[in-house]
Formats: C-alpha cells, sequence, structure tokens
C-alpha cells in the first residue's frame, strides 16, 4: 500500500495518484500561457482510439477578456470558489472521426473516454508543476455551446478550474468542511474477474 496526502491505497502505486486531488480554495494566483500550454501539451499526448485524438480545448485565464464569459458559464455554487482560479478549460470531444483509408467520418465509440484520458493526463502534469485541478460538470450546458461557439458533432464533457492552493479559510464555512482528500471504494466492489458476478 501507499500511504501519502492523508490517503491510503490498497496496492503500492506511486504516490502521485494520491497526491492529485480537487481542492476548491485558491489563491487567485494568474498563470502564465506558456504554464497552461505546457499541461495541455501533456494532456494532447493521451491515448485515444485510432490516434483520433477528439479533445479540444477552450481556456480563459483569469484578469483576460474572456475570464469572465467563462466563469460565468459556471453555476453559481461553482463560480463562488472557482472565481479564485488562474484559468478555466472546458473540454469538448469531437464524436466523429475518420478512420485510415475513409473519406467520411464515422460515429466514435470511445470520444468521451479519450477525452477523459486527456483530463487525467492533464489534472497529473498541472500537479507536477504546482497546480491543481478541479474539475465541474456543474455549468450551463446550452449556453456554452451558444458563447464557446462549440461546433455540432461535439460534446462539451466538463470545465476543470486549475489553481494554486490556498488555506481553506477563503472559502465559506460550509465548503471549508469538504476541504480534505477523499477517499475511494474498495476495489472488491469495482473489479471483477471473468465478468460481473451473477446475482
Ligand atoms: C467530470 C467531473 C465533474 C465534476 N463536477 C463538479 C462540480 O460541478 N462541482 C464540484 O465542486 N466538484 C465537481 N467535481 C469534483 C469531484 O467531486 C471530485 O473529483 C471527486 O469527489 C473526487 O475527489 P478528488 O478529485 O479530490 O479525488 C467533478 C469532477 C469531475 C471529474
Amino acid at each position: 500500500m501507499t500511504k501519502f496526502n492523508s490517503r491510503e491505497s490498497e496496492f503500492p502505486i506511486d504516490p502521485m495518484f494520491l497526491d492529485r486531488w480537487s481542492p476548491r480554495a485558491f489563491t487567485g494566483e494568474a498563470i502564465s500561457t506558456a504554464e497552461l500550454f505546457t499541461m495541455l501539451d501533456a494532456a494532447h499526448w493521451a491515448p485515444s482510439s485510432f490516434n483520433a485524438q477528439p479533445w479540444r480545448f477552450l481556456y480563459a485565464r483569469r484578469d483576460t477578456p474572456h475570464w469572465t464569459k467563462f466563469l460565468h458559464l459556471l453555476v453559481p455554487s461553482n463560480q463562488i470558489w472557482a472565481q479564485n482560479a488562474a484559468a478555466l478549460v472546458f473540454i469538448v470531444s469531437k464524436s466523429h472521426m475518420r478512420l485510415p483509408g475513409s473519406d467520411a467520418d464515422v460515429p466514435s465509440h470511445s470520444h468521451s473516454l479519450d477525452a477523459g484520458t486527456a483530463s487525467g493526463f492533464l489534472a497529473l502534469q498541472a500537479r507536477k508543476m504546482g497546480w491543481y485541478l478541479h474539475g465541474m460538470a456543474g455549468f450551463d450546458l446550452e449556453r456554452a455551446i451558444v458563447e464557446l461557439a462549440v461546433p455540432a458533432a461535439h460534446r462539451v464533457e466538463a470545465v476543470y478550474a486549475i489553481g494554486k492552493q490556498a488555506d481553506k479559510s477563503v472559502l465559506p464555512e460550509k465548503l471549508q468542511a469538504k476541504e480534505q482528500p477523499n477517499t475511494r471504494l474498495p476495489l472488491q466492489e469495482l473489479v471483477f474477474e471473468g465478468g460481473f458476478p451473477h446475482t
């Protein structure tokens, strides 16, 4: 087992997986374009079906003209804390792909999974650089499609706040109580040899 960050794994995994978590208390420190693009570079090295690379990254950095629009796409309960993030990044996936040797697009079975892998790479690269990510499904999807000019056959998967961690005292009291690394279900509830058990 590995013990790190007040978490404990069942097997001896690399501590970086326990180090990554999703704080809400951010300092409001700005991020440079070079730092943000370093994280996005790592994300786009994720594997994908047929190497179709269906992920698209739409970003706004704080104190730049697009920041307010991005922040206001979040539900109010996320805006409360994400307003202190350094950047907001929507991950969008392209739902169709061109197979090698074909001249027509076909639906991709795994575009969301592939984009999810990219989000994991993004989070781990961010941690290596001293930043944290916090994913959010809490945003206005209909407005995001319009205001971010999302083309047809694309799915807005989630939005990620990137920030430097602050003391939890910057949060409202209710959120302070939740501001700690959480745990996971036991592997035996998730892993099955040979298929799902018959009930
Ligand atoms: C796709 C996705 C959507 C999420 N949506 C929200 C959200 O809208 N608001 C929020 O506060 N946290 C959100 N979270 C954070 C999760 O609650 C968090 O990742 C989960 O509890 C596991 O905790 P950890 O990331 O600290 O390990 C989201 C995470 C993901 C990956």
